[in-house]
């Protein structure tokens, strides 16, 4: 991917803009956002995820990264992990050293002066399905799950987030009696490709996952996000759930424009409502 020039990048003035960072296992990805239309504006910038993926390396390439870009307002950074009163708790898919990183002094230390707000990478694209995509519109409860490496969750009522929901960790009955485990453990695109099943092998571990949550929450539509909602029509059609599936629609972007989106309805950049949690609740 290539980078963006900043001239290429300045947004007309009257369009309420933001900017996104995913931090994701293999990539971080950052880019300008046309919030009115849930867009980015130019291109995406993406660099590979530092090994080891440490806070403080995420945080310093962050800086580079947002410092490619004209832009000095608020910055969103998703990330695949609890952040719960400002800190992130748990890191399944990332470097353990997260688990008690205080998100607030890291990046503090990393990008002083600047405002910097953090969130669940999947409740960032529950935000983006749920303003710009295929959870818009949609009353009552809407659950969106991603599923790549391991499985995220968001949860919105009535458009808003109920952040840190962590369904992928929920145990499940594996269909093929290997007793209970976590549901990214059977159900995950990872677990998919690890295991070379076809669509027709997956579906069924799917449904199952979606099963014991439709089961608890009783949703009005599922929201599936991740590379595999690309190939939709391929294995939507063979779930067996009461609840309607759609596919989210800003699929790879999701992350960095719900990052945008939760920056800027928190700084004043725009009027979400009631939408957005509190700030590392
Ligand atoms: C993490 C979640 C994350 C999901 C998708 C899970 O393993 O616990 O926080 O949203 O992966 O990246």
């Amino acid at each position: 991917m290539s980078s963006p020039s900043p001239l290429s990048a300045v947004p007309p003035t009257e369009t309420p803009t933001g900017l996104g960072v995913d931090v994701g296992g293999t990539g971080v990805k950052v880019g300008l956002v046309d919030l009115a239309r849930g867009e980015l504006i130019g291109d995406r910038l993406v660099r590979p995820t530092p090994q080891p993926a440490t806070p403080d390396a995420v945080a310093a390439l962050i800086r580079e990264m947002v410092a490619e870009f004209d832009w000095r307002g608020p910055v969103g950074v998703a990330l695949p992990s609890v952040i719960h009163e400002g800190v992130a708790r748990i890191a399944h898919n990332i470097d353990h050293s997260w688990i008690g990183c205080d998100v607030v002094d890291l990046f503090d230390r990393h990008l002083p002066g600047r405002t910097v707000l953090m969130l669940n990478d999947a409740d960032a694209a529950g935000l983006t399905e749920v303003h710009y995509g295929a959870g818009e519109g949609v009353d009552g409860l809407v659950i969106l799950l991603t599923f790549g490496t391991g499985i995220g969750s968001a949860l919105l009522l009535d458009g808003r987030l109920l952040p840190n929901t962590e369904f992928g960790h929920l145990m499940v009955e594996d269909i093929a009696g290997r007793g209970f485990d976590e549901a990214e453990h059977l159900a995950s695109a990872s677990v998919r490709a690890r295991d070379g099943l076809s669509f027709e092998e997956w579906a069924p571990h799917v449904s199952n996952v979606l099963r014991a949550i439709e089961d608890l929450l009783w949703p009005r539509a599922f929201v599936l996000g991740g590379g595999v909602s690309e190939a939709a029509d391929q294995w939507f059609p063979l779930l067996e759930n009461r609840t309607p599936v759609r596919a989210a629609v800003r699929r790879g972007d999701a992350g960095i424009i719900g990052a945008a989106l939760y920056a800027a309805g928190h700084s004043g950049v725009l009027d979400l409502g009631r939408v957005l949690p509190d700030v590392g609740v």
